[in-house]
């Protein structure tokens, strides 16, 4: 949820800790804070963005070649300067940093409280730095084995950064469910919550495993242990990922340049497992567990927000095409309520961080279970890929606005490609039906290219909409998921209400809502049940709603009905999706802009949710 960055090398670690803060801004936000060792910790920190704890930290001394900096998601204790992070020991000798929850930290605080210690904070943080400390001063060990032993006695999610003044040099990291990798460059290393902070330092990094501690000093190998006191062997990876791909290339916000790089996250996403020369697709990741996959009794795929949106497309997908039966079950719900699940399942975990800790759980439960278990992950070497059995990445490049978009598109792409190798397999539909749609997959980014030209059209209806106060999107069939997709970004970055319903289930109860004040945003293509949607539309007319079409490109029944039409170029039903999700993702986008949103960090969210 939150960013963490740490720093220990030759360089003076401010400037690299205030950048890599500004990279993890995305994670979460609502206060930040920075630790410097420099003869004694010191700590500054303040309630909201970064470029405010810049503000309040200027003109002081920021010496010190080895620090740590946080940015903040809040999960006990409001986001304020005193519940921010880094937090102190009692002695101020050592101080910390934490992403997740300690679960058990209110029986452990009041231990604390008898043994004399004081707390200054309401967060669950501040309990494991006193209970270090504590055990540090009564066993005499080293900072590293003091942190071990506290974790031995923390239930809960962390990834955690230990600074202490009586060991300039070193850095003492340590993860459980939340992500953490080190970057070793010459004689310096990094730790951050994700790359993003370090690639433009060093490519050399570590991603660490789950009750891994990891002991960092200058001049010296990088140590690893784990929490059970067993040594480890740092498995130092290079990673592939561009300064640019982390950028804002031109665009004012990293959700516009996003959106509009999807033509080419879309190509990326098919690039090698496409082969129209041939004929078929291939998906080297899942290779070894097609035979598993063709078998299924039953795929259930589970994710969270967007991703979960993609796993409904997927669902009508692989439904269509290969015949096995889906269902679509958001994680948070499945991983507390008992599903039957047997080793016949196969299970398709959807996340674009990899890190969502519902669906981390989700995964756990079915492994137990002896489910076969499959990742579609955006960040290579995320918890959520490395937790599956095998997988897919998608290729979308690194996503930075919170809102998520190319991603999603992305998301489906893999899943129709899943569909499409499966339907080869089993050989479920005519060969010339799977050629044609492989063809319309591969021309897809052209198309998505098309309505991006649109974007000025889009703009324009956002100016009159930009007001409202309640939106409703309707969609049927492939579109129903999209129609939810749309009214979550509008919400998530707008903070406008609004609704996805299936198109005609709106007769069942949204209907209620129509007057001259509502938007209807119908997903409304000439492809599928197209007549029925024209009576859905026609309902709201009635009722004198205001209607906002997606259309195929040259429909004229449609445009007579709605008071604005977007069009997309016609395809395949089933690709649907891949386009009319992209007018809704402007739509939002140009909206919250006009309403002075902050749309690439929306309030109260975070990129990656890694609480439950
Ligand atoms: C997307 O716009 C949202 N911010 C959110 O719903 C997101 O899709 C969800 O939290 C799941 O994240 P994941 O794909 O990283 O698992
Ligand atoms: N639970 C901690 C807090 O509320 C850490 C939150 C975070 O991950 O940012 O302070």
């Amino acid at each position: 949820m939150c960013g963490i960055v740490a720093y220990v090398g030759p360089r003076l670690a401010y400037p690299i800790l205030i950048k890599g803060l500004h990279r993890l801004e995305y994670r979460g936000y609502d206060s930040a804070g920075i630790c410097l060792l420099n003869g004694e910790l010191k700590v500054w920190k303040c309630k909201g963005k970064v470029s405010e704890l810049e503000k309040y930290i200027e003109g002081e001394k920021l010496e010190g070649t080895i620090g740590m900096a946080h940015t903040r998601w809040a999960t006990h204790g409001e986001p304020n300067q005193i519940n921010a992070h880094p937090h102190y020991s009692q002695s101020k000798h050592l101080s910390i940093i934490h992403n997740g929850i300690i679960e058990n930290y209110l029986v452990l605080r009041k231990e604390l409280q008898q043994r004399g210690f004081t707390f200054t904070s309401d967060t669950d943080t501040e309990v494991l730095i006193h209970l270090i400390e504590d055990i540090q001063q009564n066993e005499n060990v080293a900072v590293e084995e003091a942190v071990r032993i506290a974790l031995t006695q923390v239930i809960g999610a962390y990834a955690i950064v230990v600074l202490s003044q009586d060991n300039p040099d070193k850095i003492i990291a340590a993860r459980k469910g939340s992500p953490m990798v080190i970057g070793i460059g010459e004689d310096e290393f990094f730790v951050a919550s994700d790359a993003t902070p370090i690639i433009e330092y060093t490519n050399n990094v570590v991603f660490m495993n789950d009750e891994e501690i990891a002991i960092i000093e200058r001049h010296q190998e990088l140590k690893m242990r784990t929490v059970r006191n067993q040594e480890r062997t740092p498995y130092i990876q290079k990673l592939e990922m561009s300064l640019t791909a982390i950028e804002k290339g031109g665009f004012p916000h990293f959700m516009l340049k996003e959106i509009f790089e999807q033509p080419r996250s879309i190509l990326d996403s098919m690039r090698g497992r496409l082969h129209l020369d041939q004929d078929t697709v291939t998906l080297g990741g899942i290779r070894d567990y097609l035979p598993k996959i063709l078998n299924a009794e039953r795929i259930i795929i589970t994710a969270c927000g967007t991703s979960w949106h993609a796993g409904l497309v997927g669902e009508y997908i692989i439904e269509d095409l290969a015949r096995i039966p889906v269902e679509v079950e958001y994680s948070s719900e499945f991983r507390y309520r008992n599903p039957v699940i047997s080793e016949k399942d196969v299970i398709i975990a959807i996340s674009q961080s990899g890190e969502t800790a519902d669906t981390l759980a989700a995964i756990e439960l079915a492994k137990s279970k002896g489910a076969t278990v499959l990742g579609i992950c955006n960040v290579v070497g995320s918890s959520i890929a490395r937790a599956t059995h095998a997988g897919v990445y998608t290729h979308a490049g690194p996503e930075i606005g919170v809102a998520s978009t190319k991603a999603f598109t992305a998301q489906v792409v893999v899943l129709t490609l899943m569909g499409l190798l499966l339907a080869e397999k089993k050989g479920t539909l005519p060969e010339s039906y799977l050629h044609k749609l492989r063809l319309e997959l591969g021309i897809i980014p052209s198309k998505v290219e098309k309505i991006l030209q649109r974007a000025d059209k889009i703009k324009d209806i956002a100016t009159i909409y930009k007001d409202s106060t309640n939106a409703l999107y309707l969609g049927r069939g492939y579109n129903f998921p999209v129609a939810l997709e749309g009214a979550l970004k509008l919400k998530e970055i707008s903070y406008i209400h609004a609704e996805g319903y299936p198109a005609a289930e709106m007769k069942h109860g949204p209907i209620a809502l129509i007057d001259k004040n509502m938007p209807v945003v119908f997903i409304a293509p000439k492809r599928g049940i197209y007549e029925k949607v024209i009576t859905n539309i026609e309902e709201v007319r009635a009722r004198k709603g205001n209607i906002i079409a997606i259309i195929t490109e040259g429909d004229e029944s449609v445009r007579k009905l709605a008071d604005h039409c977007i069009e997309i170029p016609d395809t395949e039903e089933m690709l649907i999706p891949l386009l009319a999700t992209i007018p809704l993702q402007l739509l939002s986008y140009y909206v919250a802009v006009m309403r002075g949103c902050n749309v690439d960090q929306p309030r109260n969210l975070a990129k990656s949710v890694t609480v439950e």
